[in-house]
């Protein structure tokens, strides 16, 4: 079972994917705006993927080409069951994938399924003010800005500004889902 896009899916990620998630988490360019700041082992990744796997406040999904090629990965953390709200994070690990469409619409189609399927109110999220793609690609999905956690992360030598942004479930519904 996957959740469909027009060009991509959203499946379940397989401890077989984790030399991928290796090999993307060990490349500069790509986590040069996430929170990994240290070389990542095949066994470290194990281990969180045997966490991942006992929590159930967080769902990740790979993303596939419609032709099964693994380019990505798409996650609600800490859902919130109660207040109806989860952190969404993505990473496009295929860098020549990049500036295709791919993120957006990644991002869309987990947002339909938040709110159509899992009842989600609000989804939000955190972003270095400095990372224009993913800005451009969450403006394009909707969602709104919300604050700005001033020099939030140290990295490079400096301190970086992160944004907070946000989408109500009444939001997306209305804007025809993208
Ligand atoms: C951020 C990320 C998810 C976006 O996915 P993507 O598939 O590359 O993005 P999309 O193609 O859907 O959209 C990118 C948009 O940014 C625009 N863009 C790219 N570089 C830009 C730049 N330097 N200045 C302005 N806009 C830029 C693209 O033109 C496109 O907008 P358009 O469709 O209006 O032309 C992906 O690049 C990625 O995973 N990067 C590394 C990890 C990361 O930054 N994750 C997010 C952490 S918050």
């Amino acid at each position: 079972m996957a959740i469909l896009g027009r060009r991509i899916r959203l499946r379940a990620i397989e401890r077989s994917d984790i030399p991928t998630f290796v090999r993307w988490l060990n490349d500069p360019e790509v986590v040069e705006n996430l929170l990994l700041y240290l070389p990542i082992s095949q066994a470290q990744e194990e281990q969180w993927f045997e966490n991942y796997l006992k929590d159930t406040d967080r769902h990740i999904f790979g993303i596939e080409t419609l032709d099964g090629k693994l380019i990505g990965n798409v996650a609600l953390e800490s859902i919130n069951w109660k207040d109806r709200c989860a952190e969404l994070g993505i990473v496009i690990g295929e860098k020549d994938q990049w500036d295709k469409g791919y993120g957006t619409e990644a991002v869309c189609t987990l947002l339909g399924f938040a709110f159509r399927e899992m009842n989600l109110h609000r989804v939000f999220l955190h972003v270095f003010d400095d990372n224009v793609r993913a800005l451009r690609c969450y403006e394009k999905c909707g969602f709104q800005h919300e604050g700005r956690l001033r020099q939030a992360e140290f990295s490079n030598g400096h301190y970086r500004d992160e944004l907070l942004m946000g989408i109500l479930r009444s939001e997306f519904l209305e804007s025809g889902e993208r």
